[in-house]
């Protein structure tokens, strides 16, 4: 099935949010860009989202040409982990297909003989692999996200990994999109090189995680799931002279619904603090952060739900079919979240990415993560077209068509 004309896509995305809610096009640059937004305000539980936000984009004009990924040394098994919580590696590998992941271990400062790894170590040696592949020079990068909701810095990681690659030309900053950050921040640096009016060529998108950090270690439900990395890829501008080049992002859509907050996420937690200004003084709020709480069964739902909605979304905006796609790669959450979706979308598991298995749920790392193993092994091919889809804590899900190479 081919779609094409903006008539056709809004008839046919309004049919597949299977909402009564009219959906209004706002804008239509040319057929690169179609924004829709609900014209009213939702009646639907907090979990049922396809009616609140959508932003679609056609082809950007990029190129995904580099890829890289690290993880932490320290290996946590299934079984480790039946000493932890009441558990076992039968429950955890049937219920979600992870059987180990890799977390960050916890150094001091001032201790020389132990190799500090860190967000920022994972981010920086993921994209220096990614450069290294793209054969550009670190001096020619213009923009550096790094994709992450548990930075080593509050202000921001980014700028840091920048520097640690010799990227000094470029600008640089985080994005916080929890387990969509990856692919929210992808058509991000696709947009900024999409756009011919500016001088952005190159760029580099990290997505990292260490939500080893902010768990619950004595919560069954998730801690079994999380696991810590990162993965980057270079993005490079096509030139608008070169007719032979074709788009990295073929079609994107991205949601989110703040009404699904509560389901999954990890809030401030303030302890007071008197400062003594005159009179009582100030009780101020000293911070720091809860652990990760989720609503297992109901992200579970929401995921399966909306991801093969969104996944159909950006191939309707990439004017292509399933049957165009090689690959699919979900966020790396719970393998029968990804049978689940490939089923609906009537692609074989043969089809689906997946190293859930090694390093469990890296949040915004998942994605880079898988693909920079299928690259390097030879699974994944220059030209292949792989239906890329993150989801999670916002709520947030998107979906990006990408072409590697
Ligand atoms: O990256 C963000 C996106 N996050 C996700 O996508 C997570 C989505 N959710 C999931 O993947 C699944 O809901 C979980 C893996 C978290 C849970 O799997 P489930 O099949 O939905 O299990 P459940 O919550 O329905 O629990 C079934 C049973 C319960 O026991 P009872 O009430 O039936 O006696 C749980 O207490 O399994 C129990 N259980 C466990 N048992 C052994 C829950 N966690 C564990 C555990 N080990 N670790």
């Amino acid at each position: 099935m081919k779609l094409s004309s903006p008539t056709l896509i809004t008839t046919f995305l309004m049919s597949m949010a299977g909402s009564s809610l009219a959906f209004q096009p706002t804008s239509f640059l040319a057929n690169t860009s179609t924004k829709y937004v609900s014209s009213t305000t939702s009646t639907k539980s907090s979990s049922s989202s396809s009616s609140l936000s959508m932003v679609t984009t056609g082809s950007l004009n990029c190129r995904i040409i580099g890829i890289g990924s690290a993880a932490p040394k320290t290996l946590i098994t299934n079984q480790d982990l039946e000493s932890v919580v009441e558990t076992s590696d039968e429950w955890i590998s049937t219920r979600t297909g992870i059987s180990q992941r890799r977390v960050l271990i916890h150094t001091e400062n001032n201790d020389e003989n132990v190799e500090k790894e860190s967000i920022k170590t994972l981010a920086s040696d993921a994209a220096q692999q990614a450069i290294i592949m793209s054969k550009i020079d670190p001096l020619e990068v213009d923009l550096v996200i790094v994709a992450t909701s548990s930075p080593d810095d509050m202000f921001g990681d980014a700028t840091s990994v920048a520097a640690a690659c010799g990227c000094s030309n470029a600008v640089a900053f985080d994005l916080t999109a929890a387990c969509s950050g990856f692919l929210f921040s992808s058509v991000t640096a696709g947009q900024f090189l999409d756009n011919q009016g500016n001088s952005y060529k190159n760029a580099v998108v990290v997505g990292a995680d260490a939500l080893s950090r902010w768990i619950d270690w004595d919560d069954r439900n998730s801690c079994i799931l999380f696991g810590d990395g990162a993965g980057a890829v270079v993005m490079s501008a096509n030139d608008a002279e070169d007719k032979e080049s074709t788009p990295g992002i073929l079609g994107s859509s991205q949601h989110s619904n703040g009404l699904g907050y509560g389901k999954l996420n990890c809030v401030y937690k303030g302890s007071p603090k008197v400062v003594a200004t005159p009179g009582e003084g100030t009780i101020l709020s000293q911070g720091s952060y809860s652990r990760l709480a989720m609503d297992g069964k109901e992200v579970y739902k929401f995921a399966t739900r909306e991801v093969p909605t969104v996944i159909k979304e950006a191939l309707v905006a990439a004017d292509m079919t399933v049957d165009d796609v090689d690959w699919v790669l979900l966020h790396q959450a719970n393998i029968r979240i990804m049978e689940t979706v490939a089923k609906r979308l009537g692609i074989p598991m043969d089809k689906v990415i997946t190293n859930l298995a090694k390093y469990g749920n890296t949040s915004a790392a998942s994605i880079p993560l898988a693909l920079d193993e299928a690259v390097r092994s030879g699974q994944v091919k220059k030209g292949d077209v792989i239906a890329c889809a993150g989801f999670g804590a916002g709520l947030s899900w998107g979906s990006a068509i990408m072409k590697w190479g």
